[in-house]
């Protein structure tokens, strides 16, 4: 991408000569390697059709900010050169350019701002040869839509130039107010407002008392953006040992790691927990701060069950006592909110993986807390799944029981059965052999009901399709869903998130009812359908994988 540039009073219009088209269409925001984003004119032409697409542009307040990641500075310096040529009066940023999802969410929403720029590739690697993002944010403060994303594609087709204007890069130290252009920048402390939100959520005096007392706990920021948020309320507000955070610092590689909580990329904080007897509780957070991870002494918990135990528990946190609206879940994530959601008599919504989806149903009103089995969780405070909140939910829960995670999970299992679940990933497979074995899949579909599997008959098989019950949009092809006669199921997807090849993730689930075995490994409970779902796709054949490189 070649480019010239001529000036216009104080905007630079810098002309491009081959269109852009990079973006994969329905996908939020960009997501692309580091190296990609250093090609010259790169961002700012994603970001031109940002700024043109936007409503609101003119004369608005924008919300900015990043996990910190390599080339987070660099976009925020374009970004506010590019939002003062096209009018902005305002952007709001963080010292040091860091404000996790959620607080971005928050932000926008308290502000009343037009959106936010969220510069962020999640839980992927950063540094130069890692993953870098950029995410749009909308005025709810959520994910923008598909209609948004397709938009901002379509105009990146036809873009000639971009504009921008000159202005020295600003120091993001220190919170104050400056100005480039006739556009105004505001620098706040970026945990202030998400803290008090937390406060207004959360009973911190119980909370204190119980991390005061015995209860030692780690909290692992894998070197990503929650770890100021963490240390201003796990240890400055709780009053927990100063040493509970690990990896608390920000780096712009996330230290090497992979900013992704889950047992493999999570490995150090896991083994403390599931071998050690240091802690009595452990969780951690992503790159971005939007997902998390609850491990007990020897347990860990799957975020299926974790929704599904906020949702039974959710009494006792002061924002929900007064009961819940209902609940939503991604199609994969297991049933076990289900079952909860059907005693309580609230309602239940399954949509597509990703969370704009909850979106809708939380600006209307139909559900409080939503989640995902990709160790998302949420609910109506803000329109992103929110890690650090769910920690603090745990918290209170365990603050009022006063008991262990193990004995949350086994008591909720022994009132409600369990659903044991598992999600195998198959990460950088060739997209030929990927899309190869997905569409075969496909094909078989019709012809497996009435088939045996795992031992069972196959009762339904279908690509998820999803009506939106709050404005009727219908979004087709979300997954391969095998149905079997006793409630089990698998479900294969191809990633939208991945960044080198594909990504094939298969889930697993299988309910076992409170007078059945509750303490099985869940590799062993469902092993039979992992075998048969192996032979029925042909993943080794086709993958030429062994094993998958995640189980979870
Ligand atoms: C993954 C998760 C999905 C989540 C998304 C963004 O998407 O599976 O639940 O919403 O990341 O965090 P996928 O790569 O599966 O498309
Ligand atoms: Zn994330």
């Amino acid at each position: 991408m070649t480019a010239s540039a001529s000036a216009d009073s104080a905007n630079i219009f810098v002309r491009l000569e081959a269109p852009f088209t990079d973006q994969k269409p329905g996908t939020s925001g960009l997501r692309k390697s580091s190296r990609q984003f250093e090609q010259p004119n790169y961002l700012e032409s994603f970001v031109e059709a940002v700024l043109l697409t936007l409503p609101g542009v003119q004369g608005g307040t924008l919300v900015l900010g990043g996990d910190g990641r390599y080339g987070n500075l660099r976009a925020i310096n374009v970004i506010l050169r590019m939002g003062a040529a096209h009018g902005l009066s305002k952007v709001i940023i963080t010292t040091g350019g860091i404000l996790s999802t959620p607080a971005a969410s928050n932000l926008i929403r308290k502000r009343k701002a037009i959106g936010g720029i969220i510069l962020s590739a999640s839980h992927n690697p950063g540094g130069p040869d890692g993953d870098f993002g950029v995410k749009v944010n909308g005025a709810n403060g959520g994910p923008t839509p598909g209609s948004f994303t397709d938009a901002v594609f379509e105009c990146t087709k036809s873009l000639e130039q971009y504009a921008i204007v000159e202005a020295p890069a600003l120091s993001l130290d220190t919170p104050g107010v400056h100005s480039i252009g006739a556009m105004q920048v505001e620098i706040i402390d970026g945990v202030d407002d998400f803290v008090e939100l937390m406060q207004q959520l959360f009973d911190f005096d119980r909370i204190s008392t119980l991390l005061r007392g015995d209860f030692p706990l780690a909290f692992d920021a894998m070197h990503a953006v929650t770890g100021p948020y963490a240390r201003r309320v796990f240890v400055d507000l709780l009053g927990a040992p100063s040493n509970s955070i690990r990896n608390g610092m920000p780096l712009e590689d996330f230290g090497g790691g992979h900013p992704d909580p889950n047992l493999t990329y999570a490995h150090d904080l896991a083994t403390l927990l599931l071998r050690g007897n240091d802690y009595r509780f452990g969780a951690a957070c992503d790159g971005d701060g939007d997902r998390n991870m609850i491990l007990g002494h020897r347990c860990f918990v799957n975020p299926s069950d974790s929704l599904a135990v906020l949702t039974a528990n959710a009494e006792l946190a002061p924002a929900y006592g007064s009961g819940l609206a209902g609940v939503a879940r991604s199609m994969p994530t297991s049933s076990a909110v289900d079952v909860v959601a059907k005693e309580l008599g609230i309602d239940c919504f399954e949509t597509p993986t990703g969370w704009k989806f909850f979106g809708n149903l939380l600006d209307a009103g139909r559900i409080t807390l939503c989640g995902e089995e990709s160790f998302g969780t949420g609910s109506n405070h803000v329109r992103e799944k929110d890690g650090l909140w769910a920690v603090l939910f745990w918290l209170q829960i365990l603050a009022v029981r006063r008991c262990s995670v193990a004995d949350i999970m086994n008591s909720h299992w022994e009132r409600f059965g369990r659903h044991y679940y598992s999600r195998h990933d198959y990460e950088a497979v060739p997209s030929d052999a990927a899309h190869g074995l997905y569409d075969r899949l496909e094909g078989l579909l019709p012809g497996l009901v009435g088939q045996s599997f795992a031992g069972r008959k196959i009762t339904g098989s279908d690509n998820f399709s999803y009506t939106d019950p709050v404005d009727q949009s219908i979004t087709q092809g979300q997954g391969l869903r095998i149905l079997l006669e006793d409630g089990s199921r698998v479900v294969v997807r191809l990633s939208g998130t991945g960044t080198k090849g594909a990504t094939i993730r298969v889930y697993l689930e299988s309910y076992v009812p409170s007078s059945g075995d509750l303490h099985q490994d869940p590799q062993i409970a469902l092993a039979d359908m992992i075998s048969s779902i192996n032979s029925l796709a042909e993943i080794q054949q086709r993958t030429g994988m062994e094993s998958p490189s995640v189980i979870t």
